[in-house]
């Protein structure tokens, strides 16, 4: 299980590391997302656990950005990089993304890489992404998920208890979370065959 007191521990001793390690990984997979949502001037955008700020050079420049993070020392690497880059469209916030601090309809866009199977309660996480994303609005999740194939999916439960005590879940599905979170899905793929890491991208149109 995770627990946030254990990711705040996990994340901060990332910190230093975590762009040399993840970057490779991560980078090209939060460009291709970001290059493939229409992101037009004005729009408002919510990176919900931002991390070290790694997607953050890649919106543009017309939009206005909000990076939220539980980790106070990966957010103070991402804001190593607005201050560098002078990205003075984006602000940074320490939040848990649980419990979301904006109002209801705010965001043309909210996105989260790589955290859905980070934090405890996936569930809620999404529900507090569709409060606060406008119902005209776009979500846009990048994540690992449980394979499809059963041997792998087994793996995936075996490993579980390991993935978790390193900051992540290997066992989430896609389609129980789907289901759960009551998500609308536009489109879902991988970006190649054999990727681990799913884009899915999810629409806002709630009932009202
Ligand atoms: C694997 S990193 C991904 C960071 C970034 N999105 C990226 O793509 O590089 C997961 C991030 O989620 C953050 N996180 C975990 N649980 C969170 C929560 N409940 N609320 C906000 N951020 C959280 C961690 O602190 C960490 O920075």
């Amino acid at each position: 299980m995770l627990h946030v007191e254990s990711i705040k521990k996990i994340y901060a001793g990332y910190s230093n590391i975590y762009d040399v390690i993840f970057k490779q990984f991560f980078y090209p997979r939060q460009r291709h997302v970001i290059n493939s949502m229409d992101i037009t001037p004005g729009d408002k955008v919510l990176d919900v656990g931002v991390g070290t700020g790694l997607s953050l050079p890649l919106y543009p420049n017309h939009c206005e950005v909000t990076g939220i993070d539980l980790s106070r020392e990966m957010l103070k690497k991402a804001r190593e990089k607005v201050n560098k880059q002078n990205l003075t469209h984006v602000s940074l916030k320490e939040m848990d993304a649980s419990n979301l601090e904006f109002d209801d309809d705010t965001f043309d866009h909210v996105i989260a890489t790589f955290v859905i199977s980070v934090v405890p309660d996936p569930v809620k996480v999404i529900s507090e992404m569709k409060r606060v994303c406008k119902k005209t609005g776009n979500i846009v999740i990048v994540n690992h998920f449980q394979s499809n194939n059963k041997f792998i999916a087994k793996i995936e439960e075996y490993i579980n208890p390991i993935c978790c005590k390193i900051g992540w879940r290997s066992d989430l599905s896609l389609d129980d979370l789907i289901d759960s979170a009551d998500l609308e899905v536009d489109q879902r793929y991988k970006l190649k065959k054999f990727d681990l890491w799913n884009v899915v991208f999810a629409n806002n149109n709630k009932i009202c």
